[in-house]
């Protein structure tokens, strides 16, 4: 799909469907809509009447016009009260559109959008990203695809002429998240430590990023027996993932996000039982799908900001080698943990990759993980959980959620529940009570992290979405990819 700015005037616009976006209550059409309405002798007005039509958020109707016009159909898109417009709101809007285009096999669609924030790069943007979002369809696995009608070959934004730049920033950006889609949408049997690893490598032939595969003796070396214990059990290499962008001048910031790599996670000897939904496990690398996307965005974007993404990929199985309930690794900064439950393994990956992080030197590590099932008990499936000690990088954050549209909510780091962590024999234990189970599991990851400024990010709910949301599909969402495309870009200004 092709994704075009038009200079034409709405009046003049030739194509399949038109979609116009009209806000809550001021559905009366003025101005060329009105022009519009008259030309197509008064249809729209009507529409809107005879289905009580009055714009609400993401609210479609659509309608045949008569032959003889330039279009042959118009879509009316609900955008909600003009002060409660968001960014996302255009993005969700135009996903709405974009599906109701599609069905009616529409090969052409125009946009006629109002300006969000009187700023047309980033609606232009928020469009291109809805509409390409709401319409991939991830067909590698079946045979035939089931879709065989028309798609939608070109969409035309009209009124934006000169946004270019916007709309090339959305299709990397709309590459990455893809990417993560598709990684995390492919089952353990597909994407494994080691697609993960070539993964990384071709993002960097491609996108010209240095890339470092740490085998299991290098990790070995290293020290790292926290994420070797988790790997122990599976048939699969470990695969220790470092891949750098550094831009050409002297970078603004330096920063590293770390994805948990789980291809499949069983549970280990303390196997997911029935109703744990160990099925679905292949999800397990949600963090590392979304380093990666975000690795492929940032390497063709370029920003001033030097940018680690690191994963510690391996699979949580089980085999004579498992590591055993009760067993006591060490991690590579020294400290000794009591695998009291082998389940909770992403903390023990991430605890390696966030002391590698740490040595580098740099001003913040984010990390985004699949962590807890507690997380979604907290927060639901929407919303992914922040946890930081660290008030700056908590804002910044928020900030780049708030325009990428990907929900977070900030959580305590409530140290008095590293109590739950004590261990009689080793310097703490992986699990602790279930109460505040995501929160104990941060403060975990926080004993791994001495000097740099660093943000953990439960995404064990958004990962995934059971039926069609906003401009996600049911399934792989890609989540996170935008929101660390947006910090890492905020960071560099
Ligand atoms: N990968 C899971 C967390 C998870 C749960 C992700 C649901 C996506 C959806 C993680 O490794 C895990 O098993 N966590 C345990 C921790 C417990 C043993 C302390 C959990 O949440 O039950
Ligand atoms: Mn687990
Ligand atoms: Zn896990």
């Amino acid at each position: 799909m092709a994704i075009q700015l038009s200079d034409k005037p709405l009046l003049e616009w030739a194509g399949d469907t038109l979609a116009i976006g009209l806000f809550e209550d001021a559905v009366e059409l003025t101005g060329e809509l009105a022009t519009l309405n008259e030309k197509l002798a008064g249809v729209l007005k009507e529409l809107i009447a005879e289905e009580e039509f009055t714009a609400k958020a993401n609210s479609t109707i659509f309608t045949r016009v008569a032959a003889g016009n330039l279009i042959r159909k118009v879509i009316l898109v609900g955008l909600g009260k003009p002060e409660a417009l968001k960014l996302d709101s255009v993005r969700r809007a135009a996903a709405a559109a974009a599906r109701v285009a599609k069905k009616q096999k529409s090969k052409t669609l125009g946009f006629s959008f109002p300006l969000w924030n009187n700023d047309p790069g980033a609606t232009a943007q928020a469009i291109a990203e809805g509409t390409q979002l709401a319409l991939y369809q991830d067909i590698r696995f079946k045979s035939e695809p089931e879709d065989k009608g028309p798609q939608l070959e070109t969409v035309d934004l009209l009124g934006f002429a000169g946004q270019e730049a916007a709309i090339n920033r959305a299709n990397k950006i709309v590459s990455g998240v893809i990417l993560a889609r598709q990684l995390v949408a492919a089952p353990a049997n597909a994407v494994t430590p080691i697609t993960l690893a070539e993964t990384a490598q071709a993002i960097a032939t491609d996108h010209g990023l240095q890339v470092e595969i740490l085998e299991r003796e290098e990790c070995e070396k290293l020290g790292m027996g926290a994420f070797l214990g988790v790997a122990q059990a599976s048939d699969l290499p470990p695969k220790f993932i470092h891949l750098t962008y550094k831009p050409e001048g002297t970078p603004k910031k330096k920063l590293a996000i770390i994805g948990k790599g789980l291809t499949f996670d069983s549970g280990g000897l303390n196997i997911k039982g029935a109703g744990s939904g160990i099925e679905t496990m292949k999800i397990d690398m949600g963090g590392a799908a979304a380093t990666l996307g975000a690795a492929k965005a940032i390497g063709q974007l370029k920003p001033d900001v030097e940018v680690h993404f690191i994963s510690a990929a391996t699979e949580n199985m089980i085999s004579g080698h498992a590591m055993r309930p009760g067993d006591i690794l060490k991690a590579s900064n020294g400290k000794t943990i009591e695998v009291n439950n082998t389940d909770a393994e992403g903390r023990l990956t991430l605890a390696d990759a966030l002391v590698f992080a740490d040595k580098l030197g740099l001003d913040a590590i984010v990390d985004l993980a699949t962590l807890t099932g507690a997380n979604v008990i907290a927060l639901g499936e929407d919303i992914a959980g922040l946890y930081t000690p660290d008030d700056t990088v908590a804002s910044q954050l928020e900030k780049a959620a708030e325009t990428s549209g990907e929900k977070i909510w900030r959580m305590p780091m409530e140290e008095k529940y590293f109590e739950g962590l004590k261990s009689g024999i080793a310097d703490m234990k992986n699990t602790g009570p279930r109460p505040g189970g995501s929160i104990t599991a941060a403060l975990f990851l926080k004993q791994f992290v001495k000097d740099t400024p660093w943000a953990h990010l439960d995404i064990a709910g958004p990962v995934w979405t059971d039926k069609e949301n906003g401009y996600n599909s049911s399934g792989a969402t890609g989540y996170g990819v935008r929101t660390l495309v947006s910090w890492v870009l905020g960071t560099g200004d």
